[in-house]
């Protein structure tokens, strides 16, 4: 438990580091309230709320931060409640290996990962992508983006061309550098602000997360 909380104690350390980092690119990193309220008076409200629209996410059950052992993982909630509200389809990237392990040997591989830059396979895939102009994509900050495995799916997916709307669980990064690095993947999609929300605050959170949608247009 110690261990553990020590650990936390330097991801926590890492964690203000990369928002510090990453709010010189994009002021509305690591702040919630300022990235949802901005979102209203930007021109970035999606033409019409008919489109059709995709989620995609990835999400990691199990022990998880802040939260203990969770059968269902803080981003899959967030893409329910999107999901629950505007009616869309969903697309969970599911990686092919196992990623159920204690959080301490999780966050020691998913460094090693970022490092190496690696891509690792998921599982299944999407059979028809042009028919969604809109796609919301969220995921869970590891080390200051999103899992390594949705770079996978970035890669193998071309979205330029659509609104993407990126979203994020974290406890302490915000968006970190996921909608930069959307933005890196794909340079011609019209990639909106984003909306983060901690971890913790997801269960009691579908009232926040449907204001957002509101703001959108939705
Ligand atoms: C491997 C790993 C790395 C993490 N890195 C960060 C981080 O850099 N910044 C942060 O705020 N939270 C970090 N967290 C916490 C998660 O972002 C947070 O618990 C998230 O809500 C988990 O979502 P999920 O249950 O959908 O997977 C990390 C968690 C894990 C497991």
């Amino acid at each position: 438990m110690k261990k553990l909380a020590g650990l936390l104690g330097i991801l926590a350390a890492l964690f203000c580091v990369s928002c510090s980092q990453s709010s010189a690119k994009n002021e509305h990193n690591c702040n919630n309230n300022k990235t949802n309220s901005d979102m209203n008076t930007q021109n970035t409200q999606i033409e019409t709320a008919k489109d059709k629209v995709l989620v995609v996410y990835f999400s990691q059950a199990g022990e998880q931060y802040s939260v203990g052992v969770i059968k269902e993982g803080n981003t899959k909630i967030v893409a329910d409640y999107i999901c629950n509200y505007i009616g869309c389809d969903r697309f969970e990237i599911k990686a092919e290996k196992n990623y159920n392990m204690s959080y301490n040997d999780l966050i020691k591989l998913a460094k090693e990962e970022a490092n190496k830059g690696e891509l690792p396979a998921f599982k299944g895939g999407i059979e028809d992508i042009s028919q969604y102009s809109t796609i919301f994509i969220g995921g869970p900050v590891w080390w200051g983006t999103y899992p390594q495995v949705m770079f996978s799916f970035f890669k193998k997916y071309d979205l330029n061309g659509k609104t993407i709307i990126p979203f994020t669980t974290h406890e302490g990064s915000g968006l970190a550098s996921c909608v930069e690095d959307v933005k890196e993947a794909y340079p011609n999609a019209n990639v909106l602000n984003g909306f983060a929300i901690y971890g913790h605050d997801v269960r009691s959170g579908e009232k926040k997360v449907i204001d957002w949608l509101k703001g959108l247009g939705f």
